[in-house]
């Protein structure tokens, strides 16, 4: 049977890696950003840990693919930046808590995390997070539901952050949230 790692290392290794363009959300509010530790979830080919690494993180970078993870790694010590590539299953991986200053997610969801990425912000850490909402399925109607934002948006995951932005229905179709938070 195919694992989770052997599906998503097919599909990357299906196409030539894109040139990393990290998420809007991230470089339009970078002001926001400072420097410090920095974990990117589900980090794919890692444009985001990149992003953040170039502004002076040093990045985790976790995805449970291996051959994203080798892109990514290349292209870290291409550019001469910390980033740390860490393969590991996300629903057995056990986050630090506390630890980081920042946060990255994006284009993952996955609702039992919410509490551990809350809790793996220092005090003052920021979370960046953006990913597909349950409107989704009206453009891609495959999507599994399961793994879309319901309505309402991201904030209600994270009672302890202060929230900075609150998109529910963020992107030019509608169909993805976005959410900037610090916490307190
Ligand atoms: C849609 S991609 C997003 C990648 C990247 N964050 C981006 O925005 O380009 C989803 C990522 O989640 C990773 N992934 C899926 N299930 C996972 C799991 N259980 N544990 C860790 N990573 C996982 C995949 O390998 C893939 O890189």
């Amino acid at each position: 049977m195919k694992t989770d790692r052997d599906k998503w290392d097919a599909r990357y290794s299906r196409t030539e890696p894109a040139p990393p363009t990290p998420d809007s959300l991230l470089v339009d509010h970078a002001d926001l950003l400072t420097k410090g530790r920095a974990l990117d979830l589900a980090c794919g080919m890692g444009a985001e840990s990149l992003f953040a690494a170039e502004c002076g993180y040093v990045v985790d970078a976790v995805d449970i693919s291996t051959f994203a993870l080798t892109v990514l790694n290349g292209r870290a010590r291409d550019r001469g930046v910390a980033v740390r590539c860490i393969a590991a299953d996300l629903d057995s991986f056990v986050i630090p808590k506390e630890t980081y200053d920042l946060v990255m997610v994006f284009y993952f969801f996955a609702p039992g995390l919410m509490a551990a990425i809350e809790g793996a912000l220092k005090r003052g850490g920021l979370l960046f997070y953006s990913t597909f909402n349950h409107r989704h399925t009206s453009i891609n109607p495959e999507f599994n539901p399961k793994y879309l934002v319901p309505p309402g948006g991201l904030a209600k995951f994270f009672p302890a952050l202060d929230i900075l932005l609150d998109e529910p229905y963020g992107g030019s179709d509608g169909n993805v949230a976005r959410l900037i938070a610090r916490r307190r």
